[in-house]
């Protein structure tokens, strides 16, 4: 067994740096391994839940594959297809599921379920997303940093640009802040992350050495960034009566070439956790810009499909790191 064996994935401050790293380490080897052909197959004959209360491409494809690789099954449950909150309480699910699977993936909203779920299901349980952590997605975006960049993970600097209070503004501030990195949060003051949560990635600094960043200021919080990182500026779950004011406030810092620019690093790289409004190919992005205009999205497809855009990396790195968290936890 490894030193995670049997330990739940639901959001990064319940993790050190020591090991939030090494399931990096051990994403990029079993990434390696994939490529080669030689990957070993730890998880035979175990048996994985996905709860999907919200929808997902990437998430619940890189559980699926991830399972499938290492010689485990799945279950899909999705948004409507179970009792869960509907019929059955969040601990009783947790107490069936856990007589049944060796690990459940839970994606909803508050977090308070799945730490209900961790706290009766007597088996691992990940965060696949709630309203706030995304502690998946970090792994993954860690990754592709450290592949993207040739410094170490404490010398990397990225400028988070959007509504930084939900889910990917608050997990990107506390996973800088945890592994010593040099982060930013370029937003109106208003799309800050909560006081609470800013103080924790303060005190974490202490320790790690990071430098944390709050700023309006675009000019100021892009300057010499390695990466430029940005999401949807309308979540899931979110009402259309958001969108006027949140694209208002946030119009300033959609990101542009010009953006890239403003860093002054030629090789700047641009990420986004997807799915992302670029362009008018999808159904949201063509009624934002019906409503709003082409630039009511939070990055231009100049930038998306540019040189500098890592997001399908990115989106690939998912798989690998989720394999890691499954392998480590269950091997
Ligand atoms: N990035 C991400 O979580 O994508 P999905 O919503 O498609 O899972
Ligand atoms: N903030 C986005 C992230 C999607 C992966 C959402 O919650 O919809």
């Amino acid at each position: 067994p490894t030193a995670l064996a049997g330990r739940h994935f639901l959001k990064e401050l319940d993790f050190t740096a020591e090991e939030f790293l090494g399931l990096v380490t051990l994403a990029a080897e079993l990434k390696a391994a994939k490529k080669s052909g030689t990957e070993t197959r730890h998880l035979q004959g175990r048996n994985i839940a996905l709860i999907f209360e919200k929808t997902s491409t990437r998430t619940r494809c890189a559980f699926e594959v991830a399972a499938a690789d290492q010689g485990a099954s799945t279950t899909y449950l999705d948004p409507s297809g179970s009792q869960i909150g509907h019929k059955e309480s969040v601990r009783d699910t947790a107490r069936v599921l856990g007589r049944m699977y060796d690990g459940i993936e839970y994606r909803g909203d508050s977090q308070q379920k799945v730490e209900e779920l961790a706290a009766y299901a007597g088996v691992p349980v990940y965060n696949g997303l709630t309203d706030d952590w995304h502690p998946t997605q970090m792994l993954a975006d860690v990754l592709t940093m450290t592949e993207h960049s040739l410094k170490p993970v404490k010398e990397i600097a990225f400028a988070y640009l959007g509504d930084a209070r939900f889910n990917m503004g608050n997990s990107y501030l506390i996973t800088g802040a945890l592994l010593g990195m040099d982060i930013r949060i370029v937003a109106p003051k208003s799309y800050w992350p909560a006081q609470d949560v800013v103080e924790r990635a303060r005190q974490l600094a202490v320790d790690s050495g990071a430098r944390i960043t709050l700023t309006e200021s675009l000019d100021d919080g892009v300057l010499g960034a390695d990466f430029v990182v940005t999401d949807v500026w309308v979540s899931m779950g979110e009402p259309k009566s958001v969108w006027d004011e949140r694209i208002a406030a946030l119009k300033p810092y959609a990101v542009t070439m010009d953006v890239l620019r403003a860093t002054g690093n030629p090789d700047v790289k641009f990420m986004h956790c997807l799915p992302a409004f670029h362009d008018l190919g999808t159904k949201v992005g063509q009624e934002i810009y019906d409503a709003h205009g082409l630039d009511s999205l939070e990055v231009t497809d100049e930038v998306f499909e540019s040189a500098h855009s890592v997001v399908f990396d990115e989106a690939e790195n998912r798989l690998h790191t989720i394999k890691a968290v499954l392998v480590a936890t269950l091997a």
